[in-house]
């Protein structure tokens, strides 16, 4: 059975949780590729909220496996933190998640360095997660990192902890004024976690072949968002993985070829957290009035979201760099209330029009949104359930948007809960 493919075709923040957890009802098992604790995907299962990080959105569905793929960096203890408040809530964790051998830890050191270069970078930072993230793909890349697999021989584990602390204290020490960090700082938390984790450890690879031959319905859950992404996004303002299509493989080992379906998930705006050009970013006042309305909060740093209007050059590039099938477009409803609203079709840069996203995230910086201005609607939609049913503007700024991505929308969320959606 071929998979499919959920990714955010924005900055993150895109509603994946939502439409993932609507997608999973089709789907047996839900595999996450890459990030780590840094996502924070909502879902709301009638009058329960709930925010997963590294778990997999399918544990909310009874019966279904969930993955933690290779492309993950798992700190353990987010993990065994989310494992004990899923617990708590009286979902059966343990029996339904398995976690790769192959991904790669995050350690307290990795969190430390990430605040430490944040700290340095003064008024030039990214405004990470700090998570971690960058520093553990970083070790990664640098054939140094821990894997998930390693925590299993605390000899050898104990001694890659050794060599790297020596390393990462020489940069807080030298030229991060930060403070050291002890072996049991490190080690300490570790013994307790492992005897936790070890049961849920497994080489995924053959167990993903197999359940793809036994005909099982595999979704991958993307976090983050393709401009975040590490090649396609805007460098340096971006995540330090790969939450675009081609990462869905490489962070899961499940064959490019057996991903048939992708689906896109744009907001019907645009948000973004932390540092980096945003091109319809709006005025001070009127996002504010776009936060409030759209609840525009950051799931896992609790950080106010930036707000702009729907930029399509942003989308067009997710269309192109993932091979969108399909898309979802989540929250048409915060806009509700507009007499008119604008999309972005293309931008103004030194004179010139551009229909291309640029390559340069300096020329982004300095790019003015050219807009087309739609009818709003005026009317709540949170309470329609048939695409026939919607005011004929909203149905015409979802057509715009189709005809401007080149890519039919097939969802459309209207509301956090399950039930709040259109299939179109
Ligand atoms: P990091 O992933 O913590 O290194 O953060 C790098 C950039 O990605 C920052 O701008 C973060 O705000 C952003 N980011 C990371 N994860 C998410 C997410 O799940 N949603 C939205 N933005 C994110």
């Amino acid at each position: 059975m071929p998979a499919t493919l959920v990714v955010g075709a924005q900055w993150g923040d895109e509603g994946k949780g939502k439409v993932i957890d609507v997608l999973t009802a089709e789907a047996d098992v839900v595999v996450r590729y890459q990030g780590g604790s840094n996502a924070g995907h909502t879902v709301v299962v009638g009058a329960e909220t709930y925010v997963l990080h590294l778990i997999p959105s399918g544990m909310l569905y009874p019966g279904k496996m969930n993955v933690i793929g290779n492309g993950v960096v798992v700190d353990p203890a987010r993990l065994v933190e989310e494992i004990d408040t899923f617990k708590a809530r009286g979902i059966d964790v343990e029996s339904r998640l398995l976690l790769s051998d192959l991904a790669h830890v995050t350690l307290p050191y990795h969190k430390r360095l990430d605040e430490a270069r944040e700290a340095k970078r003064g008024s030039d930072k990214i405004g990470t997660t700090h998570q971690g993230i960058g520093p553990t793909y970083s070790d990664k890349y640098g054939r140094v990192g821990i894997k998930v697999g390693d925590l299993a021989d605390e000899a050898d584990f104990t001694e890659k902890v050794r060599r790297n602390l020596e390393e990462k204290n020489a940069f807080f020490r030298e030229y991060y004024h930060a403070p050291e960090m002890s072996m049991e700082e490190v080690l300490g938390p570790y013994r307790a976690y492992w005897p936790r984790l070890k049961g849920l450890v497994r080489n995924t690879i053959p167990y993903l072949r197999d359940e793809l031959k036994a005909g099982k319905r595999i979704l991958l859950e993307g976090a983050q968002g393709t401009l975040l992404d590490v090649d396609f996004g805007t460098y340096p303002y971006v995540s330090a993985s790969h939450p675009t299509a081609g990462g869905s493989s490489a962070g899961s080992g499940i064959p490019p070829r057996a991903i048939v379906r992708v689906v896109g998930v744009v907001k019907a705006y645009t948000t973004r957290v932390g540092a980096g050009p945003l091109p319809t970013e709006l005025p001070a006042e009127e996002q504010e009035r776009l936060r409030m309305v759209g609840r525009e909060y950051g799931a896992t740093t609790g950080r106010a979201r930036r707000c702009g209007w729907f930029d399509a050059v942003v989308v067009r590039r997710a269309v192109d760099v993932n091979g969108l099938t399909e898309v979802a477009v989540t929250k048409l409803d915060i806009l509700d209330h507009l007499d008119e609203v604008p999309v972005c079709v293309a931008y103004r840069y030194r004179g010139q029009e551009l229909t291309e996203f640029p390559t340069r995230t300096e020329v982004v910086a300095e790019c003015e949104p050219v807009y087309r201005m739609l009818p709003g609607w005026k009317s709540p939609t949170s309470g329609i359930r048939r695409w026939a049913d919607l005011p004929a503007n909203a149905k015409g700024y979802i057509e715009t948007l189709q005809s401007l991505m080149g890519v039919t929308v097939s969802i459309v969320s209207i509301g956090p809960r399950r039930d709040e959606i259109i299939r179109v």
